[in-house]
């Protein structure tokens, strides 16, 4: 089998480019690795609220952003405690709230798509949770809620709200009108999330930051473990910041929102998928089950190398994420299903042994 085309994780389809790769091994020091990191990675938080005009004294940096998440629940919840999130979402949430023994609950918005804002905060005043987490744009529907609706549950809730900005930069050209990390100190029950592993392409790197109120990084801090973030990803994520690479990035998130338009017109072709705007470097999409049933659909590409991501629970089992790849990983995938409508489900069944 030729090699695997990975859409399943949402990460970059693109690696370092040669010149990135140079660049970072004329400029990283390797003769220190015998000392310890800056315990608190504030030269990485410095070049990164700089880049986002941002106080650095409100920002914290964290192993990925799954260890915010991590010290979000560390110290803002105890046993028991009730945290809300939409469903479908991002799946740490809820694994987070188990291994703290929280009480996780989930919303579904119409269609699993559009959220009814002002339901939502019905649904919260009657819950009263301790944390809320809202990933805009939504992981894996791609869905994205407007600053003003944020706002809206901001104001109503006395909830930690936790917006989930990982996809943020694959909005659109200009993602930052929809960010809200200016309400940081207007909403002290705000906390942003953001991540280098998604339009920064450095899934491997694992570095993603919190954004908060001077007086929620007070508190997370308390949490967190010195050291948490190594010496090589720090130099590595300083250099990021500089001009050379956030020419490249800009260059790449610009392309995935072009080829996620593409995609999505292609996928959209097919009658037996119900395909969802996406505001992120991934489309959601429904396989009728009619035409081709979900495991023929999912092995079929699986068995022709390509991996996507399914869903665990039964009311997903018809839904698929795939993420953007490069521009022949996704013609690779537009082909194999061209070729899977043109064999039919019977004979396919019988391909992959169903
Ligand atoms: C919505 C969302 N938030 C956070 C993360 C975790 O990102 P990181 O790599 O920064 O831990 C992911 C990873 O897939 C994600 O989808």
């Amino acid at each position: 089998m030729n090699e695997i085309i990975k859409l399943d994780a949402n990460e970059l389809a693109y690696p370092l480019t040669e010149m990135q790769i140079d660049f970072l091994t004329s400029k990283i020091d390797l003769t220190a690795l015998n000392r310890y990191p800056e315990a608190d990675a504030s030269k990485l938080i410095k070049s990164y609220a700089d880049f986002m005009n941002l106080p650095a004294e409100k920002v914290i940096a964290g192993n990925g952003s799954d260890e915010i998440l991590d010290l979000i629940f560390k110290a803002f919840t105890e046993p028991k405690d009730i945290v809300v999130s939409l469903d479908p979402s991002f799946v740490m949430y809820e694994t987070m709230s188990s291994i703290y023994k929280c009480q996780f609950r989930r919303y579904q918005p119409n269609d699993y798509y559009t959220l009814d804002v002002d339901a939502f905060i019905e649904y919260l005043d009657i819950l009263k949770p301790r944390l809320v987490f809202i990933c805009n744009p939504n992981n894996p529907t791609g869905a994205l809620i407007a600053p003003d609706s944020i706002k809206k549950i901001l104001a109503a809730t006395d909830a930690q709200v936790v917006i989930d900005e990982a996809y943020g930069e694959f909005i659109s050209a200009n993602y930052e009108d929809y960010s809200v990390k200016s309400l940081i100190d207007a909403f002290p029950n705000l906390i942003v999330l953001k991540t280098l592993s998604k339009a920064y392409g450095l899934a491997g790197l694992r570095i993603g930051f919190g954004i908060s109120c001077a007086e929620n990084m007070e508190k997370l801090y308390a949490c967190k473990y010195p050291y948490n973030i190594s010496r090589l990803s720090q130099a590595i994520g300083v250099l990021l910041m500089t001009p050379e690479f956030k020419e490249i990035s800009e260059k790449n998130r610009l392309k995935i929102i072009a080829d996620r338009g593409t995609l999505t017109t292609a996928l959209k072709a097919y009658e037996f998928l119900k395909v969802y705007e996406s505001n992120s470097n991934f489309v959601w999409f429904k396989v009728d089950g009619k035409t081709l049933s979900n495991e023929v659909f999912f092995n079929t590409l699986y068995n022709s190398g390509i991996k996507i991501r399914q869903f665990s629970q039964s009311y997903f089992k018809d839904y698929f994420r795939v993420t953007v790849g490069t521009e022949s990983e996704n013609k690779i995938l537009l082909k194999c299903i061209d070729e899977m409508t043109s064999v039919g489900d019977t004979m396919l069944r019988k391909a992959v042994g169903q």
